[in-house]
């Protein structure tokens, strides 16, 4: 059977260029065009993958009604918004975009954590109110003095601590096993790392295994010089007891790309003026989200070829 006449679900919309090359490839219904339940009622039975953006979820009662599926394609490396253990319990092949975004989302990184350090959204907010001329802005932490703990130690991890280390900053990490090709410290123990550093980069894969990860007591083990950059997933940080922490300055602030409810970001975090607040970026480039839609398109194409998945997910 030509791909051309394989039904595809897409769930949220990628860019342009990635959309057109599944509707050239495959008869396409998408969540962006139509409710999904009316999707599913009148082409549920035919449908044979999913290309999803990994916002909305795709768990068991979504492939359930989807007998002829086979491949649930994500947008992304991070692939919790899909229930794996279902899908592999199904016999489906997921796949993720990975690789492709490692160096983005680790300049990306070092931004956020130089923005949050030197408060430069604050001070941009400083000029524009018309402020500067009344005093000069404040004076800022500093990134001569930190010691990092990188929180996860894979591909994107390693971009991260490669650049902090270039900055002449102390790096260590903390992951369940010491990675032999890794130039830094490993420290077994989460707790007592944040206890040794005053900085903390999240970047571990979201889900139940990682959620609440950092909590109340890593927070106070961080102390008040403590920064915190999560660009991992909201569900790995305790949101509230995070907000708890930056009101009461037990740790000095945070560079946050994710959140616990992605869109909503709680007003108690707008609020405050020791965060740094982005809309969940790390990979928002041209270049880089092309690569990844073309990951997505090419997983797909790949198996309907025959050719069996691109990039499947680590087993
Ligand atoms: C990823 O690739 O997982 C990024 O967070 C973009 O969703």
């Amino acid at each position: 059977m030509a791909t051309n006449e394989i039904h595809l679900l897409s769930m949220g919309q990628m860019m342009p260029a990635v959309e057109k090359q599944l509707s050239e490839s495959f008869i396409v219904h998408r969540t962006a065009e139509r409710p999904i339940d009316e999707i599913i009622a009148e082409h549920g039975a035919k449908i044979r993958g999913i290309a999803t953006r990994g916002r909305d979820k795709c768990d068991d009662a979504l492939l359930a009604k989807l007998p002829k599926l086979e491949i649930v394609s994500n947008f992304g490396v991070g692939y919790d918004s899909i229930d794996v253990p279902a899908a592999v319990a199904r016999g489906l092949v997921v796949t993720n975009t990975p690789d492709v975004l490692n160096d983005e989302v680790a300049d990306f990184t070092v931004g956020l954590l130089l923005s949050t350090v030197r408060e430069l959204p604050q001070a941009d907010a400083y000029v524009r109110a018309g402020n500067w001329p009344h005093a000069p802005y404040r004076l800022t932490q500093s990134l001569r003095d930190r010691t990092v703990g990188m929180v996860g130690m894979g591909r994107i991890g390693r971009a991260i601590a490669k650049r902090i280390a270039a900055f002449d900053v102390p790096v260590v990490y903390y992951s369940r096993r010491p990675q032999a090709d890794v130039p830094y410290r490993h420290v077994p123990n989460l707790l007592d790392m944040a206890d040794q550093v005053d900085t903390l980069i999240v970047i571990v894969p979201g889900g139940p295994e990682t959620k609440h990860l950092i909590n109340a007591e890593v927070l106070k083990a961080l102390g008040r010089r403590g920064i915190l950059i999560n660009v991992a997933r909201g569900s790995v940080v305790d949101q509230q007891a995070l907000i708890t922490a930056l009101k009461d300055k037990t740790i000095h602030g945070a560079g946050l790309d994710v959140f616990a409810d992605e869109p909503r970001v709680p007003q108690e975090l707008i609020e405050r003026d020791n965060a740094v607040l982005v809309p969940h970026v790390g990979s928002g480039t041209h270049h880089t989200r092309a690569r990844m839609g073309q990951l997505v398109v090419d997983n797909l194409r790949s198996w309907f070829d025959g050719q069996g998945p691109v990039t499947p997910i680590p087993e």
